[in-house]
């Protein structure tokens, strides 16, 4: 049987173009005593790869061609040497970019039953629980306050901004276009939302945020990251989650000015965090976080694209800003 796989064929210069993938097809490896096979049924295209493209994701190691390139996806058992896997088992894992992938036990995690596979690649995956432990753990949000969150119409930034409504704080969202706001504003119930490339962006920054700020989840560093400073309240908190304006590029720019010289005068906290940091709390997110989605409080948006070949083309575009929540890839649709 043969494997259709999306390798990185060139590590990018400048910006990812779709030719820095092929795609290949290559015989199926055997199945050896603590593994089983695993069907892919969908992934996820999420910006951190990116940083892991650059070199510049600590936990993603140097960046290497002739490899299959990594997500996270959602798949099925479809052959088994371990008992606790049978056939037909379906489990969260680094599937990559391809339609078969061999795994060991320690890197599968069974979905629980009567969930919709999909939700583990958004809310119930990496992305969600990014979002559920960098503003709850790190950004530890009162009722009443002001959170803001860039990237906010994409798939960590949509989670974020909900959870916090959850939470009964005022949310404004920072994202690339004026359908995004609108969808933000609208359908998830955020008070307001700005787009960071309209001309007026500090302006209008500013007259939606008339109380200033006590936690931004920057998904976005660079400039948006540099105006949102100004806007943050005395005791503020900064919850640095990633830095997607600055990983499609060999020349990442600088950090913003004003630092440490805001962070000292309003005794802002400003704090990184890995979702990985959270590991032994996931299943208690989980929990919550079903609850909400079962109980209409949360929303999920998903931006379906079908077939392998969809990758490569899927994240270049996610790169610009096309996605509207997580970007699925549909390997069996
Ligand atoms: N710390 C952790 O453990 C952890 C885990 C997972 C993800 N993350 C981080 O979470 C962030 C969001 O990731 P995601 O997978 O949810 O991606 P995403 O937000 O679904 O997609 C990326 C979005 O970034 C925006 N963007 C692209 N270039 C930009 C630029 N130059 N300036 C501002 N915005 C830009 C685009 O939206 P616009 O239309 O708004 O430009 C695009 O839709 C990333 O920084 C990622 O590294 C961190």
């Amino acid at each position: 049987m043969q494997n259709r796989q999306v390798l990185i064929d060139n590590l990018p210069e400048g910006k990812l173009r779709e030719s820095d993938y092929k795609i290949v097809s290559s015989e199926l490896p055997d199945v050896k005593h603590d593994e089983v096979l695993i069907k892919t049924i969908s992934f996820a295209i999420t910006a951190g790869t990116r940083a892991g493209l650059q070199g510049s994701a600590s936990y993603a190691g140097a960046p290497k061609t002739g490899i299959v390139m990594n997500s996270t996806g959602v798949g099925e058992v479809v052959e088994s040497s371990i008992d606790d896997y049978p056939i037909g088992t379906k489990v969260l894992t680094q599937t990559g970019w391809q339609e078969y992938s061999l795994q060991k036990p320690q890197n599968l995690t069974k979905l629980r039953e009567g969930i919709d596979p999909s939700l583990y690649l958004g809310p119930l995956g990496i992305n969600g629980l990014t979002a559920y432990f960098g503003l709850l753990e790190v950004g530890q949000p009162e009722s009443g306050e002001t959170v803001m969150v860039s990237a906010a119409a994409g798939s960590v930034g949509h989670m974020v901004g909900q959870i916090a409504k959850i939470k009964g704080c005022k949310v404004v969202g920072i994202c690339g276009n004026d359908d995004k706001c609108s969808k933000l504003k609208d359908e998830l119930n955020f008070d307001a939302a700005v787009n960071y490339k309209d001309s007026n962006f500090r302006q209008n920054l500013k007259e939606a945020t008339p109380d200033g700020v006590d936690i931004y989840f920057d998904n976005t560093g660079g400039m948006i990251l540099g105006s949102a400073l100004f806007r943050l309240n005395t005791g503020g908190r900064i919850a640095c989650c990633g830095v997607v304006s600055q990983y499609d590029t060999n020349t990442p720019e600088p950090g913003p000015k004003g630092i440490p010289g805001l962070l000292v005068n309003k005794s802002i906290r400003m704090q990184g965090f890995l979702v990985f940091d959270f590991a032994e709390k996931y299943e208690e997110a989980t929990d919550n976080l079903v609850r909400w989605i079962d109980s209409g409080q949360f929303q999920v948006l998903t931006d379906e694209l079908d077939g392998l070949e969809e990758a490569p083309r899927g994240f270049v575009d996610l790169l610009a800003g096309g996605n509207i929540g997580t970007r699925i890839i549909n390997v069996i649709s």
